[in-house]
């Protein structure tokens, strides 16, 4: 079957980086009748329209909640991911595990800590255009369907988030031309070009499986509004053309961000400039610390320009010299293959290394088996910045309130526990990541110590010769403030919710 594009939310497909407003609306379904309206009508935008054509996108999920506020039976809801069916909040061991501990705790989040939420709407406009397209949107069915929970504005930084850096520049090639096989390879190299089912249910992912997600018996789709599963002959595929949607509210102390910087660099701008590069692993300008500054340095605001920043891998850098191993980049997307790369010719594994590593020879591959590979932990970013600009110099010298400014984090993929949680889990709140014995990500993670008292607020770059030397007392920059786990349902799949017999359901809704 050929990809559906006017069956997919644009979101998967477009990051509407023109569409510099935007406004996320964190609801409660008040009235499930009036809600099942909304949505059977709701003028949500498909991935078929070409992104510079649109001038107002909607886009909509739904948490496991909203999917029983909704009316859909409980059955239904048990074939979703068990993550998705337990939110993001409510277990301890999951909190723990995503670093949600401690001053990122949920009971101090301001929504989704305690309760979580049923559905988010996410509005995206042209400039100028956002007040009347929320109009629009919101009209009388809105006001009845649903409470607010909250309101999430957004602000367009021109590019880059709060500390200054500039963002958006990486995220994984979606293939959409299905022309990678559908079979799990060893890949002995990294790529960027991802299997469509890593991001969207219903394709085969990188291990060349389907994605568990609820089928249907055809009696229980009696309109024929879903489409055929491929795997499974006879059922239809609720979650085809589908996503997972994951939203954290990440507040960033960017006024402590860069005192802490200028401190340690004793006032010195380029100093203090170069130690908050190292922990992110790219320039301020976004080009890679293990490339060397090109001249002109690429432009993150071009396809071409991102394209060129892209164009590295940590082969060339196995002691992490140029780019610490804890960078935050680094430890994101490691940009490794499936073997280690012990050649060190830039990544290609001849055939006597790889023999060697498969045999479990080759003691050099140690380093490298540390990492799991990257292509099973890729996730498309689609976050927007919120709060205010401040530039570093203004961010040290202004010692007033500021507004609260971070990042809605937002990450789409079709696996929340392999891609999200794997990489918030392991590579960003781990602290013993990549042969790093206790400190996890100098940029976001959080500072709690380890179970045997050990602290973690540090940050080490190897040195040349000796041991690495380490940056101590690394303050919490960033905060986890509120967040959860949402399925974005394709368009028919979105139909299908909205339209279900719900002769057994009752409206208003209670709290679930
Ligand atoms: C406020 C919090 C955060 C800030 C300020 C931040 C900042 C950045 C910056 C400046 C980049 C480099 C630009 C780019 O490649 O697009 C980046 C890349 C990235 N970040 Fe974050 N980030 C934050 C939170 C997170 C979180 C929570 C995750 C994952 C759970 C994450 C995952 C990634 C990934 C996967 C990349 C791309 C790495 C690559 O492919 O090279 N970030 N981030």
């Amino acid at each position: 079957m050929a990809v559906e594009l006017d069956d997919i939310q644009g979101l998967v497909r477009h990051a509407y980086a023109r569409l510099t407003e935007a406004c996320f609306y964190v609801l409660r379904i008040a009235d499930a009748q009036a809600a099942r309206r909304w949505l059977s009508s709701a003028p949500v935008t498909s991935a078929a329209l070409a992104a510079k054509s649109v001038r107002e996108v909607l886009q909509v999920a739904l948490t496991s909640d909203g999917l029983r506020a909704l009316g859909v039976p409980q059955s239904l809801i048990e074939e979703f991911s068990s993550e998705f069916i337990g939110g993001m909040s409510a277990d301890a061991n999951r909190s723990r595990r995503l670093g949600d501990v401690g001053p990122n705790a949920p009971e101090n989040w301001k929504w989704g800590g305690s309760t979580a939420p049923h559905m988010v709407v996410l509005l995206y406009a042209a400039p100028g255009r956002l007040t009347e397209w929320t109009q629009t949107v919101t009209g009388p069915e809105w006001t009845t369907a649903f409470s607010v929970e909250a309101v999430l504005p957004t602000t367009d930084m021109k590019g880059l988030e709060p500390f200054g850096f500039a963002d958006g520049i990486s995220q994984p090639e979606l293939d959409w031309q299905l022309t990678l096989p559908s079979h799990d390879h060893t890949q002995p190299e990294y790529s960027n070009l991802i299997e469509l089912g890593e991001f969207l249910l219903g394709y085969t992912n990188e291990y060349g499986r389907f994605t568990e997600r609820p089928l249907l018996d055809p009696a229980d789709d009696p309109h024929d509004q879903l489409a055929p599963a491929e795997d499974a002959p006879g059922k239809r595929d609720l979650g085809r053309n589908g996503s997972y949607l994951v939203l954290r509210q990440l507040r960033q102390d960017v006024q402590g961000f860069w005192r802490f910087h200028d401190t340690r660099a004793n006032g010195d701008p380029a100093a203090r400039k170069a130690m908050a590069e190292a922990m992110v692993g790219r320039t301020m300008a976004g080009v890679s610390l293990v490339e060397g500054a090109p001249t002109p340095s690429p432009d993150p605001g071009t396809k071409a320009g991102r394209e060129q920043l892209n164009a590295f891998t940590y082969a060339g850098d196995p002691e992490g010299m140029r780019c610490p191993f804890g960078a935050h980049v680094r430890r994101a997307n490691p940009r490794n293959g499936d073997l280690p790369d012990t050649s060190g010719n830039g990544g290609k594994v001849g055939l006597l290394s790889r023999l060697l590593t498969t045999l479990g020879f080759d003691a050099a591959a140690l380093r490298g088996d540390l990492v799991a590979s990257s292509r099973f932990h890729r996730m498309l970013r689609r976050g927007r910045e919120y709060g205010q600009s401040l530039l570093p110099e203004a961010a040290i010298a202004d010692k007033g309130e500021t507004v609260e400014t971070g990042l809605h984090f937002i990450c789409l993929g079709a696996n929340i526990s392999r891609q999200f949680e794997f990489i918030q889990g392991a590579w960003i709140t781990g602290a013993k990541f990549n042969g790093l014995a206790a400190e996890r990500d100098p940029l976001v993670g959080d500072r709690q110590p380890l179970s045997d008292g050990s602290e973690t607020d540090r940050f080490s770059l190897p040195q040349a010769e000796g041991a690495a030397c380490q940056i101590a007392g690394l303050p919490q920059f960033v905060s986890v403030v509120g967040g959860a786990y949402f399925f974005m349902p394709s368009l028919r799949a979105l139909r299908f919710l909205a339209t279900l017999d719900h002769s057994n359901t009752s409206s208003p809704v209670g709290s679930t």
